[in-house]
Protein backbone atom coordinates (compact mmCIF):
# COMPACT_ATOMS: atom_id res chain seq x y z
CA UNK A 1 0.00 0.00 0.00
CA UNK A 2 1.17 3.63 -0.79
CA UNK A 3 0.28 6.50 0.98
CA UNK A 4 -0.72 9.48 -1.42
CA UNK A 5 -1.24 13.01 -0.71
CA UNK A 6 -4.56 13.71 -2.27
CA UNK A 7 -5.74 17.25 -2.75
CA UNK A 8 -9.13 17.30 -0.93
CA UNK A 9 -10.33 21.11 -1.42
CA UNK A 10 -8.62 24.19 -2.85
CA UNK A 11 -9.60 28.05 -2.49
CA UNK A 12 -8.37 31.39 -3.21
CA UNK A 13 -8.68 34.62 -2.42
CA UNK A 14 -7.70 38.27 -4.10
CA UNK A 15 -7.91 41.53 -2.30
CA UNK A 16 -10.84 44.18 -3.73
CA UNK A 17 -8.86 46.48 -5.51
CA UNK A 18 -7.87 45.99 -8.95
CA UNK A 19 -5.49 47.98 -10.96
CA UNK A 20 -5.91 48.29 -14.75
CA UNK A 21 -2.71 48.71 -17.15
CA UNK A 22 -3.98 52.07 -18.48
CA UNK A 23 -3.89 52.85 -14.45
CA UNK A 24 -0.38 52.46 -14.37
CA UNK A 25 0.59 54.76 -17.48
CA UNK A 26 -0.06 57.59 -14.74
CA UNK A 27 2.77 56.44 -12.60
CA UNK A 28 5.51 55.29 -15.19
CA UNK A 29 6.33 55.92 -18.83
CA UNK A 30 4.69 52.64 -19.92
CA UNK A 31 1.53 51.46 -22.14
CA UNK A 32 -1.36 48.76 -21.79
CA UNK A 33 0.34 47.76 -24.90
CA UNK A 34 3.97 47.29 -24.09
CA UNK A 35 2.44 45.35 -21.24
CA UNK A 36 0.10 43.21 -22.86
CA UNK A 37 2.12 42.27 -25.50
CA UNK A 38 5.48 41.86 -23.29
CA UNK A 39 3.97 39.68 -20.23
CA UNK A 40 0.46 38.97 -20.90
CA UNK A 41 -0.99 41.01 -17.86
CA UNK A 42 -4.07 43.36 -18.07
CA UNK A 43 -4.82 43.99 -14.72
CA UNK A 44 -3.61 43.03 -10.75
CA UNK A 45 -4.80 42.86 -7.72
CA UNK A 46 -3.58 45.17 -5.05
CA UNK A 47 -3.83 44.65 -0.68
CA UNK A 48 -6.02 47.50 1.16
CA UNK A 49 -3.25 49.47 3.75
CA UNK A 50 -3.03 47.53 6.96
CA UNK A 51 -4.40 44.70 4.57
CA UNK A 52 -1.34 41.68 5.73
CA UNK A 53 0.15 38.80 3.69
CA UNK A 54 -1.79 36.73 7.26
CA UNK A 55 -5.22 38.14 5.96
CA UNK A 56 -5.05 37.32 2.34
CA UNK A 57 -3.80 33.92 3.25
CA UNK A 58 -6.24 33.25 6.10
CA UNK A 59 -9.03 33.86 3.81
CA UNK A 60 -7.75 31.44 1.14
CA UNK A 61 -7.08 28.49 3.94
CA UNK A 62 -10.95 29.50 4.90
CA UNK A 63 -12.10 28.92 1.11
CA UNK A 64 -10.01 25.67 0.92
CA UNK A 65 -11.51 24.60 3.95
CA UNK A 66 -15.02 24.67 2.81
CA UNK A 67 -14.40 22.95 -0.15
CA UNK A 68 -12.66 20.27 1.68
CA UNK A 69 -15.65 20.08 4.12
CA UNK A 70 -13.03 20.32 7.05
CA UNK A 71 -12.14 22.62 9.63
CA UNK A 72 -8.83 24.44 11.31
CA UNK A 73 -9.42 21.56 14.03
CA UNK A 74 -8.92 18.64 11.14
CA UNK A 75 -5.57 20.07 10.31
CA UNK A 76 -2.18 19.01 11.44
CA UNK A 77 -0.22 21.12 9.48
CA UNK A 78 -0.06 24.72 7.91
CA UNK A 79 2.86 25.42 4.78
CA UNK A 80 2.63 28.78 3.87
CA UNK A 81 4.93 30.24 0.77
CA UNK A 82 5.70 33.35 1.26
CA UNK A 83 8.96 36.11 0.56
CA UNK A 84 6.58 38.85 1.63
CA UNK A 85 5.58 37.91 5.37
CA UNK A 86 4.63 40.38 7.37
CA UNK A 87 7.56 40.56 9.47
CA UNK A 88 10.51 39.07 9.68
CA UNK A 89 9.17 36.34 12.94
CA UNK A 90 6.57 35.09 13.81
CA UNK A 91 6.40 32.81 10.79
CA UNK A 92 3.01 33.72 8.24
CA UNK A 93 1.96 30.18 8.79
CA UNK A 94 1.88 30.71 12.60
CA UNK A 95 -0.35 34.03 12.47
CA UNK A 96 -2.57 31.90 10.12
CA UNK A 97 -2.58 29.47 12.54
CA UNK A 98 -3.35 31.99 15.28
CA UNK A 99 -6.10 33.34 12.83
CA UNK A 100 -8.09 30.15 11.82
CA UNK A 101 -8.21 29.49 15.69
CA UNK A 102 -5.81 25.76 15.11
CA UNK A 103 -4.37 25.64 18.55
CA UNK A 104 -2.76 22.15 17.87
CA UNK A 105 -0.28 20.91 15.17
CA UNK A 106 2.67 23.01 13.51
CA UNK A 107 3.05 25.70 10.93
CA UNK A 108 6.45 27.01 9.37
CA UNK A 109 7.18 29.43 6.12
CA UNK A 110 9.15 28.22 3.30
CA UNK A 111 11.13 30.83 1.13
CA UNK A 112 11.68 29.29 -2.29
CA UNK A 113 10.28 32.78 -3.96
CA UNK A 114 7.95 32.05 -6.99
CA UNK A 115 9.06 28.37 -6.64
CA UNK A 116 7.65 28.76 -3.28
CA UNK A 117 4.61 26.45 -3.59
CA UNK A 118 6.27 23.74 -5.73
CA UNK A 119 8.96 24.04 -2.78
CA UNK A 120 5.88 23.96 0.10
CA UNK A 121 3.80 21.18 -1.50
CA UNK A 122 6.98 18.88 -2.13
CA UNK A 123 7.48 19.42 1.83
CA UNK A 124 3.50 18.98 2.70
CA UNK A 125 3.57 15.51 0.39
CA UNK A 126 7.12 14.44 2.72
CA UNK A 127 5.08 14.79 6.03
CA UNK A 128 2.07 13.28 4.89
CA UNK A 129 3.70 10.34 3.20
CA UNK A 130 6.21 9.55 6.03
CA UNK A 131 3.25 9.19 8.41
CA UNK A 132 4.08 13.00 10.25
CA UNK A 133 1.41 14.65 9.33
CA UNK A 134 -2.29 13.22 7.90
CA UNK A 135 -3.96 16.81 6.80
CA UNK A 136 -2.02 19.53 5.77
CA UNK A 137 -2.82 23.45 4.53
CA UNK A 138 -0.61 24.19 1.84
CA UNK A 139 -1.02 28.30 1.19
CA UNK A 140 1.46 30.51 -1.44
CA UNK A 141 0.24 33.96 0.53
CA UNK A 142 2.12 37.11 -1.81
CA UNK A 143 2.38 41.06 -1.08
CA UNK A 144 4.21 41.82 -3.92
CA UNK A 145 3.22 45.45 -4.10
CA UNK A 146 4.92 46.34 -0.80
CA UNK A 147 8.31 45.19 -2.57
CA UNK A 148 7.67 47.90 -6.04
CA UNK A 149 10.21 50.40 -6.85
CA UNK A 150 7.24 52.41 -8.23
CA UNK A 151 10.07 54.22 -10.29
CA UNK A 152 11.09 51.11 -11.97
CA UNK A 153 9.01 50.66 -14.82
CA UNK A 154 10.87 47.28 -15.91
CA UNK A 155 9.41 45.39 -12.25
CA UNK A 156 6.81 47.57 -11.29
CA UNK A 157 3.58 47.16 -13.80
CA UNK A 158 4.56 43.10 -13.81
CA UNK A 159 3.68 41.73 -10.33
CA UNK A 160 0.05 41.68 -8.41
CA UNK A 161 -0.63 40.20 -4.24
CA UNK A 162 -3.19 37.42 -3.72
CA UNK A 163 -3.52 33.71 -2.10
CA UNK A 164 -4.39 30.02 -2.63
CA UNK A 165 -4.25 27.74 -1.20
CA UNK A 166 -4.64 23.59 -0.75
CA UNK A 167 -5.83 20.70 1.57
CA UNK A 168 -3.59 17.85 1.38
CA UNK A 169 -4.86 14.69 2.78
CA UNK A 170 -3.57 11.35 3.13
CA UNK A 171 -4.73 8.57 1.49
CA UNK A 172 -4.09 5.20 0.39
CA UNK A 173 -3.12 4.28 -3.14
CA UNK A 174 -2.44 1.31 -5.15
CA UNK A 175 1.55 2.81 -5.94
CA UNK A 176 0.58 3.14 -9.36
CA UNK A 177 0.09 6.60 -11.31
CA UNK A 178 -3.73 6.16 -11.36
CA UNK A 179 -3.43 7.00 -7.97
CA UNK A 180 -5.12 10.11 -6.97
CA UNK A 181 -2.66 12.64 -5.39
CA UNK A 182 1.03 13.92 -5.91
CA UNK A 183 3.36 10.83 -8.47
CA UNK A 184 6.56 12.72 -8.30
CA UNK A 185 7.95 16.23 -7.58
CA UNK A 186 11.16 17.91 -8.41
CA UNK A 187 13.00 20.87 -6.83
CA UNK A 188 16.38 22.75 -7.51
CA UNK A 189 18.23 25.80 -7.12
CA UNK A 190 21.57 27.32 -7.89
CA UNK A 191 22.81 30.57 -5.67
CA UNK A 192 25.20 31.21 -8.65
CA UNK A 193 22.37 33.13 -10.21
CA UNK A 194 21.11 35.22 -6.91
CA UNK A 195 21.70 38.72 -8.38
CA UNK A 196 19.20 37.86 -11.67
CA UNK A 197 16.00 38.55 -8.79
CA UNK A 198 16.60 39.97 -5.43
CA UNK A 199 15.20 42.36 -3.01
CA UNK A 200 17.92 44.97 -1.90
CA UNK A 201 16.88 44.86 1.86
CA UNK A 202 16.39 43.08 4.83
CA UNK A 203 18.18 42.62 8.09
CA UNK A 204 21.35 43.30 6.74
CA UNK A 205 20.37 46.46 5.54
CA UNK A 206 17.63 48.05 7.95
CA UNK A 207 14.68 48.30 5.24
CA UNK A 208 12.90 46.41 3.42
CA UNK A 209 14.20 46.99 0.16
CA UNK A 210 12.70 46.77 -3.52
CA UNK A 211 12.32 43.87 -5.90
CA UNK A 212 15.47 44.13 -8.41
CA UNK A 213 15.45 41.77 -11.40
CA UNK A 214 17.52 41.08 -14.92
CA UNK A 215 14.08 40.48 -16.73
CA UNK A 216 15.75 39.19 -19.76
CA UNK A 217 18.01 36.92 -18.00
CA UNK A 218 15.59 35.40 -16.13
CA UNK A 219 13.22 35.02 -19.04
CA UNK A 220 16.15 32.76 -20.56
CA UNK A 221 16.55 30.56 -17.64
CA UNK A 222 13.08 30.13 -16.94
CA UNK A 223 12.23 28.70 -21.11
CA UNK A 224 15.24 26.54 -20.32
CA UNK A 225 14.61 25.45 -16.74
CA UNK A 226 10.53 25.01 -16.67
CA UNK A 227 10.39 22.61 -19.24
CA UNK A 228 13.29 20.51 -18.17
CA UNK A 229 12.03 20.10 -14.02
CA UNK A 230 8.24 19.10 -15.87
CA UNK A 231 9.75 16.34 -17.93
CA UNK A 232 12.12 15.33 -15.24
CA UNK A 233 9.11 15.23 -12.62
CA UNK A 234 6.81 13.76 -15.35
CA UNK A 235 9.79 10.88 -16.32
CA UNK A 236 9.83 10.13 -12.11
CA UNK A 237 6.42 9.44 -11.87
CA UNK A 238 6.77 6.88 -15.05
CA UNK A 239 4.82 9.28 -17.35
CA UNK A 240 5.55 12.05 -20.22
CA UNK A 241 3.85 15.07 -21.64
CA UNK A 242 1.10 13.12 -23.34
CA UNK A 243 0.02 11.82 -20.20
CA UNK A 244 -0.67 15.69 -18.84
CA UNK A 245 -4.16 16.97 -18.88
CA UNK A 246 -3.29 20.52 -17.74
CA UNK A 247 -0.27 22.11 -17.27
CA UNK A 248 -0.83 24.62 -14.28
CA UNK A 249 2.51 27.37 -14.45
CA UNK A 250 3.56 29.84 -12.63
CA UNK A 251 2.47 33.09 -14.24
CA UNK A 252 4.73 35.27 -14.89
CA UNK A 253 4.90 36.00 -18.64
CA UNK A 254 2.70 34.59 -21.30
CA UNK A 255 5.36 34.31 -23.42
CA UNK A 256 7.12 31.83 -20.65
CA UNK A 257 3.94 30.12 -20.64
CA UNK A 258 3.79 29.78 -23.95
CA UNK A 259 7.33 28.71 -24.74
CA UNK A 260 7.29 26.11 -21.94
CA UNK A 261 3.94 24.34 -23.14
CA UNK A 262 5.12 24.19 -26.20
CA UNK A 263 8.63 22.61 -25.35
CA UNK A 264 6.56 20.38 -23.44
CA UNK A 265 4.37 19.22 -26.91
CA UNK A 266 1.31 20.71 -25.30
CA UNK A 267 -1.00 23.13 -26.85
CA UNK A 268 -2.20 26.12 -25.25
CA UNK A 269 -5.63 23.99 -24.63
CA UNK A 270 -3.97 22.35 -21.86
CA UNK A 271 -2.74 25.25 -20.01
CA UNK A 272 -4.40 26.90 -17.17
CA UNK A 273 -3.47 30.54 -17.93
CA UNK A 274 -4.52 33.18 -15.32
CA UNK A 275 -1.45 35.77 -15.93
CA UNK A 276 -3.87 38.34 -17.48
CA UNK A 277 -6.33 38.71 -14.41
CA UNK A 278 -3.79 38.46 -11.69
CA UNK A 279 -0.16 39.44 -12.95
CA UNK A 280 2.38 37.37 -11.04
CA UNK A 281 1.79 36.74 -7.60
CA UNK A 282 5.01 34.81 -7.13
CA UNK A 283 4.36 31.75 -4.84
CA UNK A 284 0.53 32.56 -4.64
CA UNK A 285 -0.24 32.55 -8.20
CA UNK A 286 -0.29 28.45 -9.00
CA UNK A 287 -2.35 27.95 -5.60
CA UNK A 288 -4.37 31.04 -7.43
CA UNK A 289 -4.53 29.06 -11.20
CA UNK A 290 -5.39 25.73 -9.68
CA UNK A 291 -8.25 27.29 -7.63
CA UNK A 292 -9.21 29.64 -10.55
CA UNK A 293 -8.78 26.20 -12.97
CA UNK A 294 -11.07 24.49 -10.73
CA UNK A 295 -14.00 26.90 -10.73
CA UNK A 296 -13.42 27.24 -14.77
CA UNK A 297 -14.66 23.68 -14.60
CA UNK A 298 -10.93 23.34 -16.97
CA UNK A 299 -9.72 20.93 -13.80
CA UNK A 300 -11.76 17.92 -12.97
CA UNK A 301 -11.15 15.41 -10.52
CA UNK A 302 -8.94 12.45 -12.10
CA UNK A 303 -6.83 14.78 -14.40
CA UNK A 304 -3.23 14.58 -14.49
CA UNK A 305 -1.48 18.05 -13.76
CA UNK A 306 2.19 19.36 -13.84
CA UNK A 307 2.78 22.43 -12.04
CA UNK A 308 6.37 24.24 -12.46
CA UNK A 309 7.53 27.34 -11.19
CA UNK A 310 11.17 29.40 -11.35
CA UNK A 311 11.87 32.36 -9.32
CA UNK A 312 14.83 34.16 -7.28
CA UNK A 313 17.73 32.21 -6.50
CA UNK A 314 17.28 30.99 -8.90
CA UNK A 315 15.17 27.97 -7.31
CA UNK A 316 12.87 25.62 -9.58
CA UNK A 317 10.75 22.75 -9.83
CA UNK A 318 7.74 20.92 -10.80
CA UNK A 319 4.82 18.34 -9.11
CA UNK A 320 3.00 16.68 -11.17
CA UNK A 321 -0.76 15.26 -9.45
CA UNK A 322 -3.11 13.39 -10.33
CA UNK A 323 -6.58 16.14 -9.53
O1 LIG B 1 8.39 35.19 -11.29
C1 LIG B 1 9.77 35.14 -11.26
C2 LIG B 1 10.28 35.00 -12.60
N1 LIG B 1 10.21 36.25 -13.32
C3 LIG B 1 10.02 36.20 -14.61
O2 LIG B 1 9.79 35.14 -15.13
C4 LIG B 1 10.13 37.45 -15.42
C5 LIG B 1 11.01 37.18 -16.62
N2 LIG B 1 11.17 38.28 -17.52
C6 LIG B 1 10.16 38.82 -18.25
O3 LIG B 1 9.03 38.46 -18.11
C7 LIG B 1 10.52 39.83 -19.32
O4 LIG B 1 11.91 39.87 -19.49
C8 LIG B 1 9.99 41.25 -19.03
C9 LIG B 1 8.47 41.30 -19.18
C10 LIG B 1 10.40 41.68 -17.63
C11 LIG B 1 10.58 42.25 -20.03
O5 LIG B 1 10.33 41.84 -21.36
P1 LIG B 1 11.50 41.90 -22.47
O6 LIG B 1 10.90 41.55 -23.75
O7 LIG B 1 12.61 41.02 -21.94
O8 LIG B 1 11.86 43.42 -22.48
P2 LIG B 1 13.24 44.13 -22.09
O9 LIG B 1 13.54 44.03 -20.65
O10 LIG B 1 14.28 43.67 -23.04
O11 LIG B 1 12.89 45.64 -22.43
C12 LIG B 1 12.68 46.05 -23.77
C13 LIG B 1 12.45 47.55 -23.77
C14 LIG B 1 13.55 48.34 -23.10
O12 LIG B 1 13.76 49.48 -23.85
P3 LIG B 1 15.01 49.61 -24.87
O13 LIG B 1 16.20 49.46 -23.98
O14 LIG B 1 14.84 48.47 -25.82
O15 LIG B 1 14.82 50.95 -25.46
C15 LIG B 1 12.95 48.72 -21.77
O16 LIG B 1 13.46 49.92 -21.28
O17 LIG B 1 11.25 47.86 -23.08
C16 LIG B 1 11.50 48.89 -22.12
N3 LIG B 1 10.61 48.69 -20.98
C17 LIG B 1 9.36 49.21 -20.93
N4 LIG B 1 8.68 49.96 -21.82
C18 LIG B 1 7.43 50.31 -21.49
C19 LIG B 1 10.83 47.99 -19.85
N5 LIG B 1 9.73 48.05 -19.05
C20 LIG B 1 8.81 48.80 -19.71
C21 LIG B 1 7.50 49.20 -19.43
N6 LIG B 1 6.86 49.94 -20.34
N7 LIG B 1 6.87 48.84 -18.29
Amino acid sequence: MTIRSVVKGVGHYLPDRVVANADLETLVDTTDEWIKSRSGIERRHYVAEGQTTADLGTLAAQAALTDAGLQASDIDAIIVATSTADFTFPSAATMIQGALGMTRGFAFDVQAVCAGFVFALTNANALIVTGQAKRVLVIGAETFSRLMDWSDRGTCVLFGDGAGALVLEAQDGTGTTADRGILATDLNSDGRYRDLLYVDGGTSTGKTGYLRMEGKEVFRHAVEKLAETAHTALAKAELTSADVDWIVPHQANIRIIEATAKRMQLPMERVVVTVQDHGNTSAASIPLALSVGKARGQIKPGDLLVTEAIGGGLAWGAVVLRW
